[in-house]
């Protein structure tokens, strides 16, 4: 009896991840789904709605909700990470005060997503290894952003953990769609960091497939472009698909305009949850609504099933887009660092597969944020304002002293309540 725990659970999201498991049963037949959420009102309402998707597609796993962590995740086959530490308010910040030094907020990229990392990294590795005492042979799945950062913060700490992002799932169905062949056949070159990644390949059956990559940006250049809001041109000239969060540095400048003009993504997204959470209250919803395909997370379900499944062994497909270590995949980056690329994946984990060697347009890029990952995580596990000016400095949409000293200041009175050293 396969035992999943999902640390999160009362998120807004969930629906979505109960629908993937109850669609995909064959691929990973779970029997017990343990929900766990120190927000007991928000967990109820999303519990009962579970077990109502549950029932509905005759699914015959049980839903529990709990609060005590190390009773949720005791026994569990794998535990799912998908939390957020200060909701969609401390989003709302990391969005909005990087802005007034003229640099991008986001809540992964930029100051904001060191913030976040700041916030986040401590609670997660407290979860893990309450994980590990309770279940040592429990595999971690983290979805909890930024998910490179703290993906090397949990094999750091020696946990059984792979980091997991919708991105690449997201261009496999797309591509599949404008190709019209089922996304099982679509294999992605995908290579970079977590949200920072480029699809250098679009292969038709496996690793070894034909290439149709520059047959689909030929063909369908226009719509993929406009997807990212990219320009096209761009596209053509690196001859890749960026993901769109290589938006931010591409057209770092202009997207900061438009961020001052709009309301905040964290805004929209709790305008959203409101309303979520009163349809999950209604006890004659069975299925996961419309309006949460207008989150960023679609096919996240899927992207955990397949994972979960590999793991397992139950199933899932033998190469997936994870997180994990580098381990001399990318020569130019140490063995230790967190990379995004496909893996072969098993009941050993992740083993990344070979990846030619990246030009220097991807690698600069590449090598630079690495190291400012590194620098991140160190602020993140020790504190200290220097450790977070470095950080920022070492950023490169940041780089500047003036900038890196204010937004210092500005992450650290933002955040006092969620850093124990400030
Ligand atoms: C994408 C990213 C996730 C991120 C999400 C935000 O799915 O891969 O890492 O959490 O977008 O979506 P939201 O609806 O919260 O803006
Ligand atoms: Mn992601």
């Amino acid at each position: 009896q396969t035992k999943i725990a999902v640390v999160g659970g009362g998120s807004t999201y969930t629906p979505e991840l109960i629908d993937g498991f109850a669609r995909l049963r064959d691929t990973l037949p779970i029997g017990e789904l343990v929900l766990v959420d120190p927000a007991a009102e928000r967990l109820e309402l999303v519990g009962g709605l579970a077990r109502r998707i549950f029932a509905k597609q005759g699914h015959p796993a049980t839903v529990t909700t709990t609060s005590d962590l190390d009773a949720g995740v005791a026994g569990a086959d794998a535990v799912l990470l998908q939390l957020r530490v200060g909701g969609q308010a401390a989003r709302q910040q990391d969005e909005t005060w990087p802005l007034e030094c003229g640099c991008i907020g986001q809540e992964t990229t930029g100051a904001g997503g060191l913030a976040k990392a700041l916030r986040t990294v401590p609670v997660v590795l407290d979860i893990a290894e309450r994980v590990r005492r309770a279940s040592p042979d429990a595999w971690i799945i983290d979805f909890t952003n930024p998910v490179g950062i703290v993906t090397r913060a949990l094999l750091q700490a020696g946990h059984r953990a792979i980091g997991l992002c919708n991105v690449a799932i997201g261009f496999q169905r797309k591509f599949a769609a404008l190709l019209g062949v089922a996304p099982g056949d679509v294999h992605l070159d995908h290579v970079g960091l977590n949200h920072l990644t480029w699809e250098r390949g679009v292969r038709l059956g496996g690793p070894e497939g034909e290439n149709v990559l520059p047959k689909l940006l030929a063909e369908h250049g226009d719509t993929i472009a406009g997807d990212l809001h990219l320009p096209r041109p761009l596209l053509d000239r690196l001859g890749t698909v960026p993901s769109y969060y290589l938006r931010y540095f591409y057209a770092h400048d202009a997207v900061v305009e438009e961020m001052w003009t709009k309301p905040s993504r964290a805004a929209e997204v709790a305008a959203m949850e409101k309303q979520l959470l009163e349809m999950y209250g209604d006890p004659a919803l069975d299925e996961k609504p419309a309006l949460l395909a207008k989150r960023g997370g679609a096919f996240y379900s899927e992207a955990a099933v397949d994972l979960a499944a590999a793991l397992l062994g139950s199933g899932g497909s033998p190469y997936q887009v994870v997180n994990t270590y580098n381990n001399g995949t990318l020569p130019f980056l140490a063995d230790d660092a967190v990379i995004e690329v496909q893996a072969a994946i098993g009941a050993r984990g992740a083993t990344p597969l070979p990846v030619p060697q990246l030009d220097p347009l991807c690698a600069g890029l590449v090598a630079n944020v690495t190291a400012y990952e590194q620098l991140a995580l160190e602020a993140a596990l020790h504190g200290g304002r220097d450790r977070v000016f470095k950080a920022l400095l070492a950023h490169p949409l940041i780089g500047q002293y003036a900038y890196a000293e204010s937004l210092t200041d500005q992450l650290i009175a933002h955040n006092q309540e969620h850093l124990a050293w400030a």
